[in-house]
């Protein structure tokens, strides 16, 4: 059995040459600059979240975060599954989609989205401009990056880290040759991101994912899900995690990019009661309920990404408006916990009554 460490200097922090063991959660979409930047600036690993954004945004985007920071950070990127991210539908197909959504661009008065040439960018284009911009770290959800990513990344000096949902994941991850796994426990904010099954036959709680991942692999490991405090980080370390990827908590503050309604809605009365849905997105994710989870949650929705696209058409309107309603409110069960509206704060805080609980 692997014994924790209960101090604030861990393999993790020591791999990742960073001084506290916090990991700021990368945003697909919700991922700002300032917040990265910041939690980096402070000792932690500031992420960014690369989903959907083309090969120029990224080297815009890692221009800009590598003028606001020296420190290490790393890029996020979600993985194609099964190797094809291109997922087709007839033009009768979509129109049948649209139709389910139409409501809710006559609500916002914006007008239907023809047909795309693609719903996302190329995962090659954008694996060739994350390596390009040389983040010290990459990280990964959605399955195992293939051997020519993990080879071309150590190649440059550039570490991986990729997330696993259950036991088996992990090792398969260790198997691959990642330097470090992220395991995220069903009690996390956002998509639940496993690979081998499906995502609702892999929800395991961080309490009882992380101690059994540690002593399943020979790679660090970084506990995510539900953690929002210090009581939270101080738990992951001593189950032998080396630092702990928080979201909600970081999403609530003010540096994050997330919208007025959005930070007021995870600190509300409203997050205390989070749901798995496929409404927004075609996968499954936790989020608050909304009208939008409560009149698709239980209809047939568009595959993944589609729905993701199609939704993404007047979500950033919802949004700008301040109507929670017609949004993604993705939030971790721990999201209750939030005492901060400053990233620096919530940080001061997690180290302090960390360190006060660990002696
Ligand atoms: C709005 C939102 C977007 C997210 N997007 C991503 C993403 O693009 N990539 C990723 O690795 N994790 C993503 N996550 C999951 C986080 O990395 C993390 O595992 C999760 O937030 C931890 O749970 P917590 O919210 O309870 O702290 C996202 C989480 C939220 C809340």
């Amino acid at each position: 059995m692997s014994s924790p460490s209960p101090r604030l200097s861990t393999a993790v922090t020591r791999l990742l040459n960073i001084e506290l063991p916090i990991v700021l959660a990368p945003f697909g979409g919700l991922s700002s600059v300032e917040l990265t930047a910041k939690v980096s600036q402070k000792g932690g690993l500031g992420s960014y979240g690369l989903y959907g954004y083309d090969a120029d945004r990224i080297a815009v985007t890692a221009r800009e975060l590598s003028a606001t920071t020296q420190q290490p950070y790393a890029l996020n990127l979600w993985l194609p599954l099964d190797g094809s991210e291109e997922v087709h539908a007839t033009d009768q197909e979509f129109a049948a989609y649209l139709e389910v959504l139409r409501p809710y661009f006559d609500e916002l008065q914006l007008p239907v989205p023809s047909r795309p040439a693609s719903y996302l960018p190329s995962f090659d284009d954008q694996m060739a401009a994350v390596f390009e911009a040389r983040p010290a770290v990459v990280s990964f959800v959605f399955g195992i990056p293939p051997a020519q990513v993990l080879d071309r990344a150590h190649d440059l000096g550039i570490l991986v880290i990729a997330t696993a949902t259950t036991v088996d994941e992990a090792i398969a991850l260790n198997g691959a040759g990642v330097d470090a796994i992220v395991a995220t426990g069903s009690e996390a904010g956002g998509h639940r991101v496993s690979f081998l099954r499906a995502p609702e036959d892999s929800l395991i709680g961080t309490l009882a994912l992380v101690p059994q991942v540690v002593d399943a692999v020979s790679v660090p490991v970084v506990a995510s899900g539900g953690i929002a405090d210090g009581r939270g980080l101080a738990a992951a370390l001593v189950l032998g995690a080396g630092a702990a990827q928080i979201g909600s908590a970081f999403l609530a503050t003010r540096q994050s990019a997330a919208a007025p309604v959005y930070r007021t809605a995870l600190t509300s009365e409203a997050a205390r009661r989070t749901v798995f849905t496929r409404a927004l997105s075609g996968r499954l994710a936790r989020g608050i309920p909304n009208r939008i989870t409560d009149d698709l949650g239980s209809s047939e929705v568009a595959p993944f990404p589609i729905q993701n696209w199609l939704t993404g058409q007047f979500r950033p309107t919802a949004a700008e408006r301040g109507i929670g309603e017609l949004m993604s409110l993705w939030a971790g069960q721990g999201s209750p916990l939030i005492a901060h509206a400053d990233a620096e704060q919530l940080i001061d805080a997690l180290i302090l009554d960390a360190r006060m609980l660990l002696g």
